[in-house]
């Protein structure tokens, strides 16, 4: 039970002195949050090789059903976590209409998916209900990342802004969007694996998983849409330059198993960034100067690295980029009106593709020279991976990416070190 310890601490227990804050909660949710929580340290991990036996033994019904029972306890866990850290965030922040809406979207969530944890999970009917509870749940959080980024542009614009502040909103919101990140992923798996339909445009995806995902289609598609919008933005966009280096065999396609609309959000994003530091700074100039992408597959590493001659950054602020408070684009008005999504916004660009490609164990990086341009680097495992949460509240535990393929889970674990087509699915 040591890990209930730790659960302590973080989440005070209701009735202590540390945990008033518990008490401020109306008088269902305390328990509810409570148990969710508590609940996450009671199951142990489970290993590779008990997972592979179970997937070959189990029936096409009984992957629903385990994937039912483990999900209907894992994600009231997920989401209590995070509303729980939701509801240390300042007074000032939390009453604003957009916190005070987003709150509501997380409790009715809550409240829905434990409805679930006394049902009978032999009945078809049940099975089906919790995948369009998992739809709905997922709509209903479509439109998070502007609301959370509108209500921290609202506390912002009242109350300024200071270093400390700025710390605290980065390791919350890392945080936060790493969960959301985390939950849909898991949430959409069940989803397309288990509606009945197969996807016809990729037949071969496993939920948002694709096992063979060819990275330099996906690194062409999210060129074209950012070159769409910057050319309806500033009338000229740069050419794209790409080379690729397959260490495993030179004229072999580059392959890994990925989420590829993790993998366009980043690469969209990396692009807008590139096009608009390019047109900028080369204002007057008659020719732009490509942006260069080169692709290597590794043993270990997919990297993929973006070169623009867009003026680039001093070192000085190189960190800030990465800062939920921080963009030199004028802050976006109405975040609603998606049909004239502007090329540069909130500034949660760079922070959130970092998060994506965090959460399967790789990194984004900025090299910069002031004066001539920057690059960013995408790392990815070219190998098997598995959910980095060390960012997030507790979570059961990581699950690995064969877990995220097949979504099918034993209910009694014993051993084992480890215990979301091409659209950005954020904004
Ligand atoms: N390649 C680049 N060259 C020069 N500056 C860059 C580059 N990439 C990012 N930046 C700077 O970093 C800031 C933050 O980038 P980020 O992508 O996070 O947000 P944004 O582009 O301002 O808004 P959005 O949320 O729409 O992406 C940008 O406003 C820009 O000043
Ligand atoms: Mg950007």
């Amino acid at each position: 039970m040591t890990s209930c310890l730790v659960i302590s601490s973080q989440y005070p227990i209701p009735g202590t002195e540390t945990g008033r804050d518990y008490l401020n909660w109306s008088n269902e949710k305390p328990t509810l949050v409570f148990h969710c929580i508590t609940f996450c340290y009671s199951v142990p991990p489970m290993s590779t090789t008990q997972m592979c036996c179970h997937v070959t033994t189990g029936s096409a019904n009984a992957c629903e059903k385990t994937s039912f029972v483990f999900l209907r306890q894992e994600l009231p866990v997920r989401l209590a976590n995070i509303m729980k850290e939701i509801d240390f965030l300042p007074d000032k922040l939390l009453s604003t209409p957009s916190l005070q809406l987003l709150q509501s979207w997380y409790e009715t969530s809550l409240m829905e998916l434990v409805g679930f944890l006394e049902k009978e999970p032999d009945d078809k009917k049940i099975l089906k209900k919790f995948t369009e509870t998992l739809v709905n749940i997922r709509n209903r959080h479509n439109n998070v990342v502007p609301t959370m980024a509108q209500g921290v542009v609202e506390y912002k614009d009242a109350f300024g802004s200071d270093p400390v502040t700025n710390q605290n909103v980065q390791y919350f919101l890392d945080r936060f969007y790493m969960s959301r990140i985390s939950t849909r992923m898991i949430m959409n798996q069940h989803s397309l694996i288990f509606d009945g339909s197969a996807n016809p445009a990729h037949p071969k995806h496993i939920g948002t998983i694709d096992p063979d995902c060819d990275v330099t289609e996906v690194v062409k598609d999210a060129f074209d849409s950012s070159k769409m919008l910057c050319e309806q933005y500033y009338l000229t966009s740069p050419e794209i330059d790409i080379t690729q280096v397959n260490a495993n065999g030179p004229d072999q396609p580059l392959r890994i198993v990925y989420v590829p609309s993790h993998l366009y959000h980043m690469l969209f994003e990396l692009f807008k960034n590139a096009m608009r530091a390019t047109v900028e700074t080369h204002e007057m100039a008659l020719h732009l100067p490509p942006v260069k992408v080169r692709v290597s597959l590794g043993s270990e590493d997919l990297t993929i690295k973006i070169s623009d001659r867009g003026g680039g950054v001093p070192l000085r602020k190189i960190e800030r980029l990465f800062s939920y408070m921080y963009s030199t684009a004028p802050s976006p008005v109405d975040i609603d009106n998606s049909r004239n999504a502007p090329l540069a916004g909130f500034g949660y660009g760079l922070p959130i593709s970092r998060l994506y490609a965090k959460y399967f164990q790789g990194d984004l990086q900025l090299y910069s020279m002031e004066g001539y341009g920057t690059s960013a680097v995408i790392y990815l495992k070219s190998t098997r991976v598995c959910e980095r949460l060390d960012i997030l509240a507790s979570v059961s535990r990581p699950l690995t990416s064969t877990e995220l393929l097949l979504l099918v889970l034993r209910s009694s674990f014993t051993t084992g070190p480890y215990g979301e087509q091409h659209h950005a699915e954020v904004y």
